[in-house]
This record gives C-alpha cells, sequence and structure tokens, in this order.
C-alpha cells in the first residue's frame, strides 16, 4: 500500500501524515513538499514522532516533469493533496499567483491519477467555498462566490475533481472543507509554524502569549454574536488529521463532499479566554475595526461527516488550546 501525501511538511499534512502511519504501519508514505511555506525542521519532528526515516522528496506541484518522474518512481494506491497557497489577504493583491499554483499543482497531480488509474484521491478544501451563506454550514448548500481568490481556487478545484470523477467512475474522490483548524500534536513537537507574520487568530495568540507579538489586535467587537466578536467552528488539527485517514478508508466512487467541523461556534473572545485560563497566561488584546470580508459566525453542520466517514472531532477547545501552547513554548527552548 502506497500514499502520496503532497504538501505534507505544512500543518494538516504533517499531522495527517503522523495519522495515517498511526493506522496503516506498513504503508509507504511518500511526501512532496515545495517548502515554500514550511520549514524542514517539521520533516525531523515527524521523524521522531513516528519513528519513520520518511521518503520525502522537494518538488513543486506545478512542474510537472518533476511530477510525472515521481509518478514513474512510485507506485501509489491513493493521493493526499494537501499543497497550496493558503493566505486570504495575500491571494487579492496576487491573485494569479494563486490561481497559477492551487490549479495547476492539482491538475499535475489529477492527470497523474488518471494515467495510473490511482483510485483514492483526496482534496483539501475548505469552509471558505460557502461564500457568504448562513450557517451551520451543509455540503448541499449552493457555492456563492467565495469572497477571495484563495476560496475561488478551492472551488475551481472541487469542481475540476468532480467532473473528473464523473467522467471517470472508478475515481473515489473526498473534498474535505475545512473549518478552522488550530492547535497542535500532543507531543509538543509538530504544530502550526507560519513562516511568515500569522494572518490566523490561534498562530497570531500563541505569538502574542510568547512575547513575540505585542498584542492581539481583535478584528469587530460589534458582530451581532453573544459577545460582539466573531464566531468559528474551530477544530483540533488532529481531529482534522483523523478525517483524513476516515475519508481514505471511506472513500466512495464519485466525488463526495465532507465537512470537517465540530459543529460547535467560539468567539474569538472566548478562545482568547479559554487560552488565558488553560495555560495560566495573558494574552493583551484591544478590540478593533472589523476585518474586510470576515462574517460574524461561521460553523459547520457535520451530519455527513459523521454517518458517511464514521468520523468526529472529539477534542475540546482546552484541548486545542493547550496543545497549540506545548508546541510554541517548545520552540522557545530551541
Ligand atoms: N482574528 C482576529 N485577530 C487576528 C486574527 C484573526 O480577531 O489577529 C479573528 C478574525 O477576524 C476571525 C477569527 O479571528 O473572526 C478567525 O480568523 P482566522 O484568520 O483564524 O480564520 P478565518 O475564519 O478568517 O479563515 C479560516 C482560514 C481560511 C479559510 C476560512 C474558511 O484561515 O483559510 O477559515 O472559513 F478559508
Amino acid at each position: 500500500m502506497g500514499f502520496l501525501i503532497a504538501g505534507g511538511i505544512g500543518f494538516i499534512g504533517s499531522h495527517t501524515y503522523i495519522s495515517l502511519r498511526k493506522r496503516f504501519p506498513n504503508a509507504r508514505l511518500v511526501i512532496v513538499d515545495n517548502l515554500t511555506n514550511s520549514t524542514i525542521q517539521t520533516l525531523n519532528s515527524l521523524m521522531e514522532v513516528t519513528g519513520d526515516s520518511i521518503l520525502f522528496h522537494q518538488l513543486d506541484l506545478c512542474d510537472e516533469q518533476a511530477v510525472e518522474h515521481l509518478f514513474n518512481r512510485y507506485h501509489f494506491h491513493g493521493i493526499l493533496h494537501f499543497a497550496g497557497y493558503k493566505a486570504v489577504e495575500e491571494s487579492v493583491v496576487n491573485p494569479l499567483k494563486y490561481y497559477i499554483n492551487n490549479i495547476q499543482g492539482t491538475l499535475n497531480l489529477v492527470k497523474q491519477c488518471l494515467h495510473y488509474k490511482i483510485e483514492r484521491f483526496i482534496f483539501s478544501s475548505s469552509a471558505t467555498v460557502y461564500g457568504n451563506g448562513k450557517s451551520p454550514f451543509k455540503e448541499s448548500d449552493s457555492l456563492l462566490p467565495a469572497s477571495s481568490p484563495y476560496g475561488q481556487t478551492k472551488a475551481i478545484c472541487e469542481r475540476i475533481l468532480q467532473d473528473v470523477a464523473y467522467a471517470n467512475p472508478w475515481l473515489r474522490v473526498s473534498l474535505l472543507r475545512y473549518f478552522n483548524p488550530i492547535g497542535a500534536h500532543e507531543s509538543g513537537l509538530i504544530g502550526e509554524s507560519p513562516t511568515s507574520l500569522p494572518s490566523n487568530l490561534m498562530p497570531y495568540i500563541t505569538k502574542v502569549a510568547k512575547g513575540e507579538l505585542p498584542i492581539l489586535k481583535i478584528f469587530g467587537g460589534d458582530y451581532p454574536t453573544l459577545d460582539g466578536t466573531a464566531v468559528r467552528d474551530y477544530i483540533h488539527v488532529m481531529d482534522v488529521a483523523e478525517g483524513h485517514v476516515a475519508a481514505l478508508e471511506h472513500v466512495r466512487r464519485g466525488a463526495h463532499v465532507y465537512n470537517l467541523g465540530t459543529g460547535r461556534g467560539t468567539s474569538v473572545l472566548q478562545l482568547v479566554r479559554a487560552f488565558e485560563q488553560v495555560n495560566g497566561i495573558k494574552v493583551p488584546y484591544q478590540i478593533v475595526e472589523r476585518r474586510p470580508g470576515d462574517l460574524a459566525s461561521v460553523y459547520a453542520n457535520v451530519h455527513k461527516a459523521e454517518s458517511g466517514l464514521q468520523w468526529k472531532a472529539s477534542r475540546t477547545i482546552e484541548n486545542m488550546c493547550r496543545d497549540a501552547w506545548n508546541f510554541e513554548k517548545r520552540n522557545i527552548l530551541i
């Protein structure tokens, strides 16, 4: 059994490697990553956590020849595709970078998938494809235009995979729409390590807690929510990782969409308070203007994933806060 993990050094990919190894102790797992938003240190940590000597190739999925070469070399039974740019704001400033990278990379993988008749394909999508619809979001909701080029690339890749699966009935595709993955592996060795200034909430909180950034700016205190701050469906990254293993095991013919979330909303302030309480550390914050494009409340309906994948997120907000801080704290000592 062999699986390709494209983007396997990134946040979700690296955690999924750990879950895959646990579930398939004898499988050949090959990671490719171009290291644009990840560091090679994560590979060493992955080896430490799993005890594997990992098969890794630094490779850009847009380099079609290199991708062909990879598939010539290994025989895969499944592909898990995490590789893609993901900074929403950057995608607005530099849309072409996103359209070229995220779509071309996916196309090159899909071509090989068809060429070698690789039956299983798991794609990292995002709740952002729901656009500015209304929570709780259901897989059958119609997709409103995503608010960013990043979101559009996810919607376009979903469509490509749906069309290809329709034309090739032997193909089994899972399109996993993540809500807000946070936290870290419980070892504290693997976590979220953005290579530039974090734009997402949890990595920003941990940097402020660590003293690397002076203050957390909370974007918007006047949303129609319980405390005025925006609500999201935060999910532990290890639950997301286990969701991929479940998706690989339960993948059916055709292309099937699943939300990976908890189904519960947490406000920014609630998350900050939980972080402070669990870790016994202060996070100075200031409430500022809303961030353009943000929605008041985004959370998932998770019934389809629970029944179709026989998977359910089990970790709490407290687990997420503790593990995220454990990882960040460990980095202080390095
Ligand atoms: N926030 C702050 N301060 C910060 C960073 C974030 O207040 O410094 C707030 C945001 O305004 C938002 C919440 O925290 O209300 C969560 O923001 P994130 O940037 O962490 O996450 P988003 O919900 O904006 O976006 C995430 C992913 C996207 C994905 C989207 C899908 O980052 O890739 O969920 O809904 F598209």
